[in-house]
């Protein structure tokens, strides 16, 4: 027989986990934020012009030069807040959401998760974030709770404390438990996206980095998840930064909102503020998020980005 922990006791441990990993002299002010990113900057490619020392390998458009796709972000992700990064593809949301979770290292500023640094202090930050990314990887041939229990375990969870939480979480997620014994190679994609956020969600993490968390579920699956991401804020203390491209779930979850452009924070605010900056005396009801998109960017959601060069000096 399965016992459920009941959501207060799993708020209950997280908060203590929460609070014996910020002792040894981290100040209240650290505590309070949950992340602080600072003229973070970052860029691909580039690298040496073989072209150059070796013409028959010169290719038709010449040498490619680097890429600059983050160009000095900077923004605060306050305590308990659900903070949505919204911007067209490859503006440079999920770059900037691998710099927070250690995966990539920026090129410049500075990154901080509850007051530790990104890159000098990466080991403390993997102990307080998780991250969704939109293409989750599993062992396909094992049974999602084989799957659920060894993340579980990856992440420091006892067995039991695992077989408590799994069937809450998917119950939350609308995930039939009998579904969860097959192989997970038998589920569809909407399916497996509902169990990278379960999985997640399994250590109670203090800050998600949810990247395009429902992107390509169905609308019932699409609101299970948006309720279960507002119950996790609500319940658990958590903080939880967003990216996603449906205007509508931006506006229904987040605090606030930044819009990313170009590898730029173009505007931020709270979905309120974001419509009265562009409201100009028209009635706010009658303004949707897609328009204050395009008219503080410049862009529709659905255009991709032009992809800005840069040379490199010296
Ligand atoms: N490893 C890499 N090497 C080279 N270029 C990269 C790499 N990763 C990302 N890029 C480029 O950086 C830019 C930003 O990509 P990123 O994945 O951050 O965009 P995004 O905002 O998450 O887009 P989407 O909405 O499509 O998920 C794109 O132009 C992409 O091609
Ligand atoms: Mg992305």
């Amino acid at each position: 027989m399965i016992e459920v922990e009941t959501s207060e006791e799993v708020a209950d441990a997280a908060l203590s986990r929460q609070a014996s990993m910020l002792d040894g002299g981290r100040s209240e002010e650290m505590y309070a934020n949950p992340l602080t990113a600072d003229d973070v900057s970052k860029q691909f490619g580039g690298g040496p012009d073989f072209g150059r020392l070796l013409p028959w390998k010169r290719s038709e458009n010449g040498h490619k030069g680097p890429v600059q796709v983050l160009q000095g972000v900077s923004f605060e992700i306050r305590r308990g807040e659900i903070f949505g990064l919204i911007g067209a593809n490859g503006s440079g949301k999920s770059t900037l959401i691998r710099i927070f979770s250690t995966l990539l290292l920026p090129d410049g500023g500075e990154v901080r998760i509850f007051g530790y640094d990104a890159v000098d202090e990466s080991s403390e930050v993997r102990a307080l974030i998780n991250r969704v990314s939109a293409d989750p990887s599993f062992f396909r041939n094992m049974s999602t709770l084989e799957n659920l229990l060894f993340f579980g375990r990856v992440y420091g969870l006892s067995p039991t404390e695992i077989k408590r939480r799994v069937p809450v979480i998917l119950g939350r997620l609308g995930f039939e438990v009998e579904k969860a014994r097959e192989p997970m190679s038998h589920l569809s994609r909407g399916q497996q996206q509902k169990i990278a956020v379960a999985r997640s969600f399994l250590t109670s993490p203090v800050l998600m980095l949810l990247d395009e968390p429902t992107t390509g579920l169905d609308p019932r699956s699409k609101r299970d998840v948006q309720a279960f991401i507002r119950q996790v804020q609500a319940e658990h203390d958590a903080t939880i930064l967003l990216t996603t491209h449906d205007m509508q779930e931006a506006e229904l979850l987040c605090d606030r909102i930044s819009f990313i452009a170009g590898g730029r924070i173009v505007a931020e605010g709270t979905p309120l503020e974001l419509r009265e900056r562009v409201a100009r005396g028209r009635s706010l009801d009658a303004i949707t998020m897609e328009t204050v998109f395009m008219e503080l960017t410049g862009k529709s959601i659905e255009e991709d980005e032009e992809r800005e060069e840069v040379m490199v000096h010296g």
